[in-house]
């Protein structure tokens, strides 16, 4: 019987995206050798510079021409000379609310010999993920302005969430803390003092729903504040750590530079029942473009994250593995232009290890 075959759609996007998903297309391509599947890739060139050619920022029919791949791979979208927003709502968000990527995973873990600005916390401290609702609150609720330009301009941005969305979400949560089977606990990350009715109904459904379904994983609650002065503190704590799309975007931010900065920091935008779509969280970084002194290190880590995704787990592991002994061993640094390797010796040391 002939090999699995993953069929990847690769959108390297702007600024030092394509550096970056070239080195983790490597570490792709060298990491099937090695094992029973295979890697087609498909090239998409969306983004600020055929937006500004074209004035195309993301057509439905590419929607659909996604729904056909079995991921896919994103470098960054965010182009200096594009209005902010534009690219970001018309790409990045349409296709994770179009293709119901319900549920952006991101893991804060830091690896061997990255620097943590945390005193005293080392890899065994830091080792949680975010559970992030990708679908809903602030990011796709109600709004508008009236009366604009005027001493009296309204402005209303509704943070909504129905018992869908959070219970899909939580369940998720639930399930990924049975599979990591490291400390078992679930923390919800809420406002439960403040925001009353939404993260009201995020607590009811994760005590219900934890309590009836999941009862060997442990739910803590944390507010939003000191989910980040935990994340600071005593990150050990952390396991699974559930959250909507506004507190989930900011708290990863935080969590990122815990696990050694923007250059390392994956993540997944996941429809488990659909195509999801894997990114580094860090942005385009257009003053380093075509330097080749960006860290590959986050895109090549979403590779990690895609065979996992894909079940391939020896394959996944042995990715995240050799990231780790170039981490260990190799860099100098994780920042930008300090790592003792240009964007593409990293990526040939971490393909070369798996
Ligand atoms: C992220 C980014 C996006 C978000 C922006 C670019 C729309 O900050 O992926 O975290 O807010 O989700
Ligand atoms: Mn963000």
């Amino acid at each position: 019987m002939a090999s699995k075959n993953y069929k990847i759609a690769v959108i390297p996007g702007d600024g030092t995206g394509p550096e970056v998903v070239s080195e983790g297309v490597k570490v792709l391509n060298a990491v099937s050798e090695k094992y029973d599947f295979s890697f087609d890739f498909t090239y998409f060139d969306f983004g600020g510079e055929r937006y500004m050619k074209t004035g195309e920022i993301l057509p439905d029919s590419a929607i659909d021409d996604f729904k056909q791949f079995d991921a896919i791979y994103l470098g960054a979208i965010g182009h200096p000379d594009v209005k902010p927003g534009v690219l970001e709502k018309g790409i990045l968000l349409k296709l994770r609310f179009e293709l119901d990527q319900y549920i952006n995973l991101r893991p804060v873990k830091l690896y061997p010999g990255v620097e943590t600005p945390l005193k005293d916390k080392g890899p065994e401290d830091i080792d949680y993920v975010v559970v992030r609702e990708n679908s809903g609150g602030l990011y796709t609720g109600t709004g508008g302005i009236s009366m604009k330009n005027t001493p009296h301009e309204v402005a209303v941005q509704s943070m909504v969430y129905n018992r869908h969305q959070v219970e899909r979400c939580l369940r998720f949560a639930f399930e990924y803390a049975q599979k990591r089977n490291k400390d078992k606990t679930v923390g919800l990350c809420g406002k439960t003092n403040v925001l009353t009715y939404v993260y009201d109904l995020w607590e009811r459904a994760f005590h219900e729903i934890g309590e009836k379904d999941y009862p060997d994983i442990r739910r803590d609650y944390y507010h939003v504040d000191a989910t980040c002065m935990w994340m600071v503190k005593n990150p050990e704590w952390f396991d699974v750590l559930v959250t909507g799309n506004m507190f989930g975007d900011i708290i990863t931010d935080l969590g990122a530079m815990t696990q050694g900065g923007m250059g390392i920091a994956a993540g997944g935008n996941l429809n488990p029942e659909g195509v999801s779509m894997f990114e580094p969280i860090g942005g385009s970084a257009p003053k380093y473009t075509g330097k080749g002194i960006i860290n590959p290190l986050a895109a090549i880590s979403c590779t990690s994250m895609m065979l996992e995704y894909f079940d391939e787990m020896e394959a996944s592991r042995a990715v995240e593995q050799s990231i780790m002994n170039v981490t260990g061993n190799k860099l100098k640094s994780m920042s930008v232009g300090k790592m003792g390797y240009s964007t593409s010796e990293v990526g040939d040391l971490v393909a070369s290890g798996v």
